[in-house]
């Protein structure tokens, strides 16, 4: 069976900032994945409007916020629940339904595998294969869910990231389906976490989720959305489900100007549509420099970020940290179980922040190639 340890997240420009001696606004961020247009116009000015909240609690209920969220989504809001972020749910997942052995599609994310340790569980790894470009393994995880065993043990619950990071693989929603209903026969948890689907819509089982017995939908406002300083992310279950998993949560986890920022974005039809258009333009753009470097393969995505492999002779970790020194932060993906130790991931950021890391890149494979 295949242990999974916690591992290192992207993100962080407060390190790089201290130790390059600069200020963290200098640092491009090319590891975590944020929408590269910033927040909604709307919610700079909701937050002004709103700073009188500082001096009280923020809403426990998060109400106004799952009211939006309810009528975006066009259901009832007692399906919603709001954490500190989507790993705020994460991390309450296994203890609010009960779940022991979880079984997690790797390469993965890192935290679903960690907070189930945390909470005193297992889990295993089902791994998509690299000959497949990843795609996700889904007749193997089917198969994997109508028997409910894995490795000759039973399991419980299935986390599916959707599309996945770092692959950026997505399957269909049809597909996705078909696991759902896998998951009634078993009584088998399954988690979807929907960090990265605003970028594919047509591929997210959001609003089915909430008449889906055993499914819960996790949904980031920190990506698409760009509030990741803010913390807020939400799930989307059946009544029941929804109750556990709040019953799990810390009271005001959710800050008052997380709460109106949130629902001033997903109000914000306008400043969708245009991120939608930007990243589909840009994203095509900046795989067609990262193709052209020599002895680069460039992985298909879903989402806002490509997984890159180096060419051979080379590793994640000297790039990453060659970049570093540059103030350029890109996710050396070596450590992630399933990739090679020549991955790497990089967000799509604006035009001319994707030149400079193109053109770093490329400068840094000459050298090296010389
Ligand atoms: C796939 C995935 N899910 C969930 C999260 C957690 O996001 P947040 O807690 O900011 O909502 C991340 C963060 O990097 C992620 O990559």
């Amino acid at each position: 069976m295949a242990r999974l340890r916690a591992r290192v997240h992207g993100g962080d420009i407060y390190s790089a900032a201290r130790e390059l001696k600069r200020d963290p606004t200098e640092i491009l961020d090319f590891s975590a994945s944020i929408n590269p247009l910033g927040p909604s116009p709307q919610v700079w000015k909701a937050i002004t409007a709103s700073r009188h909240l500082l001096n009280h609690y923020p809403d426990p209920n998060c109400w106004d916020l799952r009211q939006a969220l309810a009528t975006f989504w066009r259901i009832d809001p007692e399906q919603i629940v709001v954490g500190n972020g989507s790993t705020e749910l994460i991390e309450a997942l296994p203890r609010a339904l009960g779940i022991r052995r979880l079984l997690v599609v790797q390469p993965t994310f890192s935290e679903y595998a960690a907070a189930m340790v945390r909470a005193g569980g297992q889990a295993t790894a089902l791994f998509a294969d690299r000959s497949d470009q990843y795609a996700i393994p889904i007749d193997r995880l089917c198969h994997v869910m109508e028997a409910g065993r894995h490795d000759g043990r039973s399991i419980d619950g299935v986390v599916l990231c959707h599309p996945n990071s770092p692959t950026g693989q997505a399957c269909s929603a049809e597909d996705v389906a078909r696991l759902a209903k896998a998951t009634r026969r078993r009584g088998i948890w399954l988690v979807i976490d929907e960090a990265f689907a605003d970028y594919c819509p047509e591929r997210s089982v959001l609003p089915h989720a909430a008449s889906w017995p055993h499914v819960i939908v996790l949904r980031s406002m920190t990506k698409f959305y760009a509030l990741p300083g803010l913390r807020v992310g939400f799930a989307v279950a059946t009544h029941t489900a929804i109750r556990r998993l709040q019953r799990q949560l810390p009271p005001w986890s959710v800050s008052a100007m997380g709460q109106v920022a949130a629902l001033a974005a997903v109000s914000d039809t306008v400043h969708a549509q245009k991120s939608l258009r930007f990243m589909a333009r840009e994203r095509e753009r900046l795989r067609t420099l990262l193709a052209a470097l020599p002895g680069c393969v460039v992985m298909p995505t879903y989402a806002n970020y490509f997984l890159v492999e180096l060419p051979r002779g080379w590793h994640a970790r000297d790039i990453t940290e060659e970049l570093r020194r540059r103030g350029l932060l890109i996710r050396d993906c070596s450590s992630v179980p399933g990739t090679n130790l020549r991955s790497i991931r990089l967000a799509v950021r604006t035009v001319q922040d994707n030149d400079r890391i193109v053109r770093s890149i490329s400068h840094l494979l000459l050298q090296g190639a010389s």
